[in-house]
């Protein structure tokens, strides 16, 4: 399978979950809640990663289809190993996704867009196998606004070292994760009845090597930057990061907040 409409490194889902994967079992209910999906019919989770809304739609609804599809073999695998319910695992690509159309009574991609290079082909997609009058829904972090474990991340690594900017930049300013850019993109695919929403959970690290060394596991772009970074930058990074969060307390137990924006659609 050709690996190319993927901005995010995604090669160890153990890594994966530590990083992001426990925080994305969070968001997963309340997105769930806000898609509204109907009662009956299969449901796709969309770049499902290692299966945190795969697993939770198959534990609500016990007794139907659910199946997650993501690009990076290694996370279809930990899903599977994880044998979470009677979810349904599978490689495949976003912007091709292998059902016919109007295969789902509803999909979903969770924290995927941003990681698309052309999110409107995988929305296109999403649009194309769900049924007529189904619902189509998409969550981006507000990783701008709302992400304070980012936040705090990239504005400590830029002033130390210069090329963090275009990571921070292209994660905070990218136009789906500005207010409205989600909804934009659910009006531009066509779909009907679009209501918006900000889901926020709490991400709570047990101390600074709960939240520094996910970091350092090599998934997403936080993992590409520090891999390629030398032993005295990352040093340096980690002795201001660690201040930041300790904050002048203490090292010990720090929440932080982590919004979402969610969009949801029905196809006409
Ligand atoms: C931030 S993770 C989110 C994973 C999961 N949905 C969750 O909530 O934990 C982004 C995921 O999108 C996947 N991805 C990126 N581009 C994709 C594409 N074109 N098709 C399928 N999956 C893709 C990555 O492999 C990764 O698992």
């Amino acid at each position: 399978m050709l690996k190319t409409s993927s901005t995010f490194h995604a090669s160890d889902g153990a890594a994966y979950e530590r990083w992001l994967g426990r925080w994305a079992r969070r968001l997963a209910p309340p997105f769930i809640d806000f898609a509204g999906f109907a009662g009956d019919g299969d449901l796709l989770d969309v770049g499902c990663g290692t299966g945190a809304l795969t697993a939770a739609m198959a534990q609500r609804w016990p007794g139907r289809r659910v199946i997650g599809v993501d690009l990076a073999d290694d996370f279809i695998a930990f899903a599977r190993a994880q044998r979470r319910g009677r979810a349904i695992f599978a490689p495949g690509d976003a912007c091709a996704l292998n059902y016919d159309d109007g295969t789902f009574a509803g999909t979903a991609a969770q924290l995927l867009l941003l990681f698309v290079p052309q999110p409107e082909l995988a929305l296109n997609e999403m649009r194309r196998v769900t049924r007529s009058g189904g619902r189509v829904a998409a969550a981006v972090w507000d990783s701008r606004g709302g992400l304070v474990f980012q936040r705090m991340l990239w504005d400590t690594a830029v002033t130390i070292d210069p090329r963090a900017r275009r990571v921070r930049d292209r994660l905070f300013a990218h136009p789906l994760a500005i207010p409205g850019g989600l909804a934009t993109l659910f009006r531009d695919a066509g779909l009907d009845q679009i209501a918006s929403a900000s889901l926020t959970i709490r991400m709570d690290f047990a101390d600074f090597a709960d939240y520094w060394e996910p970091l350092l596991g090599g998934q997403g772009p936080v993992g590409s930057y520090f891999a390629e970074l030398d032993e005295d930058l990352k040093g340096r990074i980690r002795a201001a990061l660690r201040d930041a969060y300790c904050s002048g307390a203490d090292d010990g137990p720090r929440s932080f907040t982590a919004t979402a924006w969610a969009v949801r659609g029905t196809v006409p």
